[in-house]
Formats: structure tokens, sequence, C-alpha cells
């Protein structure tokens, strides 16, 4: 009994969460964990969308970051949001470009 409880309690909150979908406020990226930490951080020296048409793997986006704060002055971020906005490029802008889906499942 415990365990049907469990599992319909998962169930639910899986319903509840609904399909991700392409925000216009975030330049179009997927609403999801880290999406905020992502577009403020990127867009405050150029548009989101130099970051958006990329497809990375977490490896190059890990150097990409690098290079911003090497390079191109961006502040070094907080681990934590480090992490968050690598987590969230990596899956969203990774190689197999999930956010694209996303985009056009939307229309
Ligand atoms: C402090 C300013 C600044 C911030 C913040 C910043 N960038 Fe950049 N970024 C730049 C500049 C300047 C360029 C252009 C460099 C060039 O083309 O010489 C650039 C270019 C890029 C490019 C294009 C590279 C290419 O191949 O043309 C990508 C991708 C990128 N940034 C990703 C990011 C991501 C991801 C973030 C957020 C984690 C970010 N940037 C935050 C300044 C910044």
């Amino acid at each position: 009994m415990r365990i049907a409880a469990f599992v319909l309690a998962g169930a639910v909150m899986a319903a509840s969460a609904g399909p991700l979908v392409a925000e216009e406020e975030f330049g179009g990226m997927p609403a999801a964990p880290g999406v905020e930490e992502t577009f403020y951080t990127c867009s405050t020296c150029h548009s989101i969308r130099l970051v958006t048409q990329q497809g990375l793997s977490r490896e190059s986006w890990e150097e990409t970051l690098e290079w911003m704060v090497a390079e191109q002055e961006m502040e070094p971020l907080e681990p934590a949001d480090h992490n968050s906005v690598i987590g969230y490029l990596s899956t969203y802008y990774g190689i197999d470009r999930r956010a694209k889906a996303i985009a056009s499942e939307k229309n």
C-alpha cells in the first residue's frame, strides 16, 4: 500500500510540472531550472541569441564560460550559479539542441 501511494504521488507531481515551454521572457529559452541565472548572466553584454544559437558539449560550455571570464571581463560566477548555468546550457543547448525541439513544439 505504501509503495502504491508513493508511485501515485510521483505521477501527480510529474503531471503538475507540465510540459516545458519556450519562454518569450527569457529570449525563447525553455523554462527550466537554471534559465534565470543563464539569461541574466549571459544577456548583460551581448544578445542572448549569441548563446542560444550555439549547440555545445558540456566541456565546450565550460571553456566558453572560462573564456568569458578570462578575456571578456565577465565576473566569475558563484559555484552554485556556475553549475546551474553549465547544467542548463549543456542540457538545452548541448550538441542535440533540445531547446530547438521545445521551441518548435510550441507552434
Ligand atoms: C562581461 C561581458 C560578457 C558576459 C557577462 C558574457 N559574455 Fe559572452 N561575449 C562577450 C564578448 C565581448 C563577446 C565577443 C567576443 C568576440 O567575438 O571577440 C562574447 C561572445 C560570446 C559568444 C560567441 C562566441 C563566438 O564563437 O562567436 C558566446 C557563445 C558567449 N559569449 C557566451 C556567453 C555565455 C554563455 C555567457 C553567460 C555565462 C556570456 N557569454 C556572458 C562578453 C560577455
